[in-house]
C-alpha cells in the first residue's frame, strides 16, 4: 500500500481526460496534476524545448512526493517518456502504448488512423508502436494543430470548433475503421470528431486506455491506495490562469476543484 498521490502532467487541460478516467476507475487514488497552459501548445515546438519543459513538469511533480508519474500528454510521451522513465526510480507511464494496442484490438480492417499534434505525428511513434505489434496494419497519421487552441480557449463546443474539425478531418474520412485520439485534448472534441468521421468509426481515447494500465501497474508494484480516506484530495496546478483552468476542469470533471497557479 502507498497513499502518496499519482502525478499527472500535460501541456494544459488535456490531461484532465486521463485524470477523469482515473477518478472513475480508481476513485480512492489521489492526483497531483500540473498543466503548463502558459506554454501550450507543445505540439508545434521543437523537440528540445518540449523535452526541457517536460523535465520541468517532472521535477515539479517530484517535489510533491508522487508515487508514480503519468505522462497524460502524447507529445511529451513521444519526445521524453523513454528518457524520463529510465532516470526515475518510480513508475512512469505514457499514453501512447496503451492507445496503440487498443487500436489494434479494435480495428477489423487493419486500417488505423491517428490524430495528433504536429510533433506526435512527425515523430511517427504511433506507426512504429502499432507496426511493432502488428506489422501488416496500415497507419495513417494526421496532424491537427488547430485543435488544442480550441480546447485551451474553452471553445471546444463552439460552431468554430465544428468548422475547424470538419475542415481538418476531411482527409481522414473513409481511410480507417479505427481512429486514435492521439492527443489528450481531443476527447473534449470527441462528439464533433465522431460526427465528422461517422458513427461507424471506432474512436480510441489514448488517455482512457492509459487509466487501465495505471491500475495494472499499481497492482504490480503493490502501491495501491489503502482506501482509508473517504474523499481523496486532488491538487491541480496550472502555469496560466487558475480561473480559466477551473472553468474547463469543473465542466469536464463534473465536480468542484481547487486550482493553484505556479511558475516553473
Ligand atoms: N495534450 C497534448 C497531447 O496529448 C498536448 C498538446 C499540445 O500542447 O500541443 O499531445
Amino acid at each position: 500500500m502507498d497513499n502518496r498521490p499519482i502525478g499527472f502532467l500535460d501541456s494544459g487541460v488535456g490531461g484532465l481526460t486521463v485524470a477523469r478516467e482515473l477518478m472513475r476507475q480508481l476513485p480512492h487514488e489521489e492526483i497531483v496534476y500540473i498543466g503548463d497552459s502558459a506554454r501550450a501548445p507543445y505540439g508545434p515546438r521543437p523537440a528540445e524545448q518540449i523535452r526541457k519543459y517536460t523535465w520541468e513538469l517532472v521535477q515539479f511533480l517530484l517535489t510533491k512526493d508522487v508515487k508514480m508519474i503519468v505522462f497524460a500528454c502524447n507529445t511529451a510521451t513521444a519526445v521524453a517518456w523513454e528518457e524520463v522513465k529510465e532516470q526515475l526510480d518510480i513508475p512512469v507511464l505514457g499514453v501512447i502504448l496503451p492507445g496503440a494496442s487498443s487500436a489494434i484490438k479494435a480495428s477489423k480492417t487493419g486500417k488505423i488512423g491517428v490524430l495528433g499534434t504536429a510533433m506526435t505525428i512527425q515523430s511517427d511513434i504511433y506507426r512504429q508502436k502499432i507496426q511493432a505489434l502488428s506489422p501488416d496494419t496500415q497507419v495513417t497519421g494526421l496532424a491537427c494543430p488547430k485543435f488544442v487552441p480550441l480546447v485551451e480557449s474553452n471553445n471546444y463546443q463552439s460552431s468554430l470548433a465544428k468548422k475547424v474539425v470538419y475542415e481538418t478531418l476531411k482527409e481522414m474520412k473513409g481511410r480507417a475503421d479505427t481512429v486514435v485520439l492521439g492527443c489528450t485534448h481531443y476527447p473534449l472534441l470527441r462528439p464533433i470528431i465522431q460526427n465528422v468521421l461517422g458513427q461507424e468509426v471506432t474512436l480510441i481515447d489514448s488517455g482512457a486506455e492509459c487509466a487501465r494500465d495505471i491500475s495494472v501497474l499499481l497492482n504490480y508494484f503493490e502501491i495501491n491506495h489503502s482506501r482509508t480516506v473517504a474523499q481523496p484530495r486532488h491538487l491541480f496546478y496550472t502555469t496560466a490562469s487558475p480561473k480559466a483552468f477551473r472553468e474547463i476542469a469543473e465542466n469536464w470533471l463534473g465536480k468542484d476543484i481547487h486550482v493553484e497557479h505556479i511558475t516553473l
